[in-house]
């Protein structure tokens, strides 16, 4: 067998398509990935894909979207990953993690800094991925009472609305950016929503003053059988509440809100409720490009830290950073984990006063 890892072509799309719907969609007769997540699987992506070729056939493959991202105000490139899978007979040769290099390399070359992957396989690890951040899910039992406030709702349009759900968007810490195109194109699919066979809604609240905050609902998935999910929102908590108490049918095991340890004022809007569990988040992050990241966040150190913080690379695998007359070398690993975890045991104390920085949340419409 003589295989050849390269990065994808649109010429590539049918072979990666079969594979992707034989690993991931065997159980599921007429469904097709490429429907699904149809800016993944477009051809103008193929080349955030990385495929392995026996011949003429794609036998192991790993896609990505690339974002623009805002950390905590600062912008910066992320990129998520998916679709990661090996033809039965092609595994356990090393495929799918040489695919993972070399989409890496592409991305580093492209200005990525940083790569998320959903999952937490020991191979996601093995290459150097961490779990990033925490997530606490609150159960709502029923609809918030609506206080009296001039809020309008109306479900958004995916065509006309796509501005308006973009600037409110922009507000939130935790974000990813994306194409007025993109955005378009998910708000109508809301593919998270067709995986869990859910009933797809996506609201906008309005005030005299203008647009207050969007949700995208993913409503009685599995029939009913489990719980609402907030799968995205932006802009005023109070206004969130207000849309989900107009979402009629709550399913018996309620509504899900997703609150990242960052999101103080939705916490307490949701207050006295308390959160039904807290977990990791679902994705695990690799700082692919740590210099490049440290530098695009650099007026956000400027603004917590008095002393000056700085990094550079050693090598393509580890960074040094200083601080002050302090100085320490980490990998990709530790580096994505003092950066973003806020319980990090490794991290010094010293670098507490300026990480972690938010996690990005990238569920819903950024689901690959
Ligand atoms: C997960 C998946 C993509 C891995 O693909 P793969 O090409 O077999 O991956 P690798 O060969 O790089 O790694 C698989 C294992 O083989 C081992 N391996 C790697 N190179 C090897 C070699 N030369 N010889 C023997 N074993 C090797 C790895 O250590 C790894 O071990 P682990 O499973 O204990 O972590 C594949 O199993 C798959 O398609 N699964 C179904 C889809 C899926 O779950 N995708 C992930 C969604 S999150």
């Amino acid at each position: 067998m003589s295989v050849v890892v390269r990065t994808a072509r649109p010429t590539d799309l049918p072979g990666i398509q079969r594979l992707s719907d034989q690993v991931f969609r065997s159980q599921r007769p007429g469904q097709h990935m490429a429907e699904e997540f149809p800016w993944m699987y477009d051809a103008s992506n193929a080349r955030h894909w990385a495929i392995a070729l026996d011949g003429d056939e794609v036998v192991s493959i790993a896609g990505a979207m690339v974002w623009p991202a805002l950390i905590a105000g600062a912008p910066t490139t992320a990129a998520t990953t998916g679709s990661v899978a090996t033809y039965p007979s092609y595994r356990g040769q090393g495929l799918a993690s040489q695919i993972l290099d070399h989409l890496e390399q592409d991305l580093f070359r492209e200005g990525v800094r940083l790569m998320q992957i959903s999952g937490d396989l020991p191979l996601y690890l093995r290459w150097g991925a961490r779990p990033v951040g925490e997530v606490a899910w609150y159960r709502l039992t029923s609809a918030p009472e609506p206080r009296p406030t001039d809020f309008r709702i109306r479900p958004i349009h995916p065509g006309n609305d796509a501005g308006l759900v973009a600037q409110l968007n922009q507000s939130r810490s935790t974000r990813f950016g994306r194409t007025r195109g993109q955005l378009q194109s998910m708000l109508s699919l809301q593919p998270l929503t067709i995986v869990e066979k859910g009933v797809p809604i996506a609201l906008l609240v309005e005030t005299s003053e203008g647009p207050a905050a969007y949700a995208i609902i993913n409503h009685r998935p599995f029939g009913g059988r489990a719980a609402s999910r907030v799968v995205e929102w932006a802009g005023d908590p109070q206004a969130l509440l207000f849309a989900l108490a107009s979402v009629p049918n709550w399913p018996e095991a309620g509504m899900l809100v997703p609150v990242l340890s960052e999101e103080i004022a939705l916490k307490s809007a949701l207050a006295p409720a308390v959160p039904l569990r807290r977990q990791p988040v679902s994705w695990l992050a690799k700082v692919i490009n740590g210099p490049g990241l440290v530098s695009d966040l650099h007026e956000l150190w400027r603004e917590r830290c008095a002393q000056e913080l700085n990094a550079h690379p050693v090598d393509r695998a580890r960074t040094v950073i200083h601080l002050g007359d302090s100085q320490w070398t980490v990998d990709a690993p530790e580096l994505a984990e003092w950066l973003f975890n806020p319980t990090a045991p490794s991290r010094p104390e010293a670098l507490n006063a300026v990480w972690p920085v938010p996690a990005l949340w990238s569920e819903g419409l950024n689901y690959v």
